[in-house]
């Protein structure tokens, strides 16, 4: 059996918007719900993509799995003891920071202006007291090494300034993996690079997985990028999980309107392919106090009675699919979404343009 490194459980992550004090007096306080009510487990050994638009909580999501921010509510059980990582107390934090890390999305502002690449990839190994100095300095240049950046010697006392956005990168990557994590959440490392180092970072990312022992959550809104890396996709939509599975199952396979219309987005290598692209109206809203029932119902095209209650995930029979919409359950008779039946509202004009 697969083991399990991270179950998490109705994860939840509001943040206060109007915060004066007259709204606070007043008990006018109300949140956005950047993350409202998430669940999934993490495989020992994969690449998990989190996948969705702009805005959707995937760096939210982030951010509460690896503890930079706590959540508002829910459980993430981590490591073989299954401890519940959203109620650590300070020592139980300093401890989960050493096996979970965080590669952030700009490589610009991840790197302090005034450490050379030597103190900056050194500096987890201090805070957490670790090693010699000979110690240090040789796990520096190993994960320099591990990190793509040789020969290490040519950057090892650069400053930022004398680095690329992909050196710089490969800096916050070997930062990370200094203390030798269990658990690497990278946050669109490569959409800040330029096209010609994104597939070699890449191919660094995905050699930790391979050899190092490394899990990772990998966020992209690029599907096409996914598919390359991810063993399985989890589609976010308004702070909920639309749609999860297989990468191949969720990218050639969706089920959810809202993937299907994602899918449907990503330009196709040949055009002959054909297909049919599926837009949908309305934009996207934020989730200020929350959302009754389905997140996507306001712009789903198959909306009836049921999208006001909340969709559960919905099992598919293969590929470890699972579908937040109710057309899905197995009692539903209606029909179910297809691209087929999109095509044809977009003849009729229906919810499609
Ligand atoms: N610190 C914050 N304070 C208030 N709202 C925030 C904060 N961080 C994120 N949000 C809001 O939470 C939602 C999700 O944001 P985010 O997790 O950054 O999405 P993504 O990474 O998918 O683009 C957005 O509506 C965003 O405006
Ligand atoms: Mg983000």
């Amino acid at each position: 059996m697969e083991e399990t490194l991270m179950e998490v459980r109705g994860l939840e992550k509001h943040y206060p918007v109007d915060t004066g004090l007259l709204t606070q007096l007043t008990g006018g306080q109300r949140y956005v719900h950047a993350v409202d009510g998430v669940s999934f487990d993490i495989k020992k050994g994969e690449i998990f993509g989190l996948a969705g638009e702009s805005g959707c909580g995937k760096t939210t999501t982030a951010r509460c799995l690896t503890r930079l921010d706590d959540p508002t509510g829910g459980e993430i059980r981590f490591g073989d003891d299954r401890r519940n990582i959203a109620e650590l107390d300070r020592s139980g934090l300093h401890d989960y920071r050493r096996q979970a890390q965080i590669i952030f999305q700009d490589p610009f502002e991840s790197m302090n202006d005034r450490f050379t690449v030597r103190k900056w990839v050194v500096e987890p190994l201090v805070i957490h007291d670790i090693g010699d100095d000979e110690e240090q300095e040789s796990r520096v240049y190993e994960s320099l090494e591990q990190a793509g950046l040789t020969p290490v010697d040519q950057f090892i006392d650069r400053y930022p300034h004398e680095l690329s956005g992909g050196q710089r990168q490969r800096v916050a990557i070997a930062r990370a993996l200094v203390l030798n994590p269990s658990f690497i959440v990278a946050d669109e490392p490569t959409s800040m690079l330029d096209v010609s180092v994104r597939a070699s970072v890449l191919r660094v990312l995905k050699r930790l997985v391979e050899e190092e022992n490394v899990t990772m959550i990998y966020i992209s809104h690029d599907l096409s990028l996914l598919r390359y890396v991810c063993d399985r996709i989890a589609i976010m939509y308004q702070g909920e999980l639309a749609e999860l599975g297989e990468s191949d199952a969720v990218l050639q396979d969706p089920k959810h309107p809202y993937t299907q219309s994602l899918v449907s987005a990503v330009p196709r290598a040949d055009p002959r392919e054909g297909r049919t692209r599926i837009r949908i109206p309305g934009e996207v809203e934020e989730r200020i106090g929350g959302i009754e029932g389905c997140s996507f119902k306001n712009r789903c095209p198959y909306r009836y009675e049921r999208c006001d209650d909340d969709p559960e995930m919905y099992e598919m029979s293969e590929r470890e699919q699972t579908v937040a919409c109710h057309l899905y359950d197995a009692d539903e008779d209606r029909p179910r979404p297809d691209e087929e039946r999109v095509e044809d509202a977009a003849d009729a004009g229906v919810g499609v343009n």
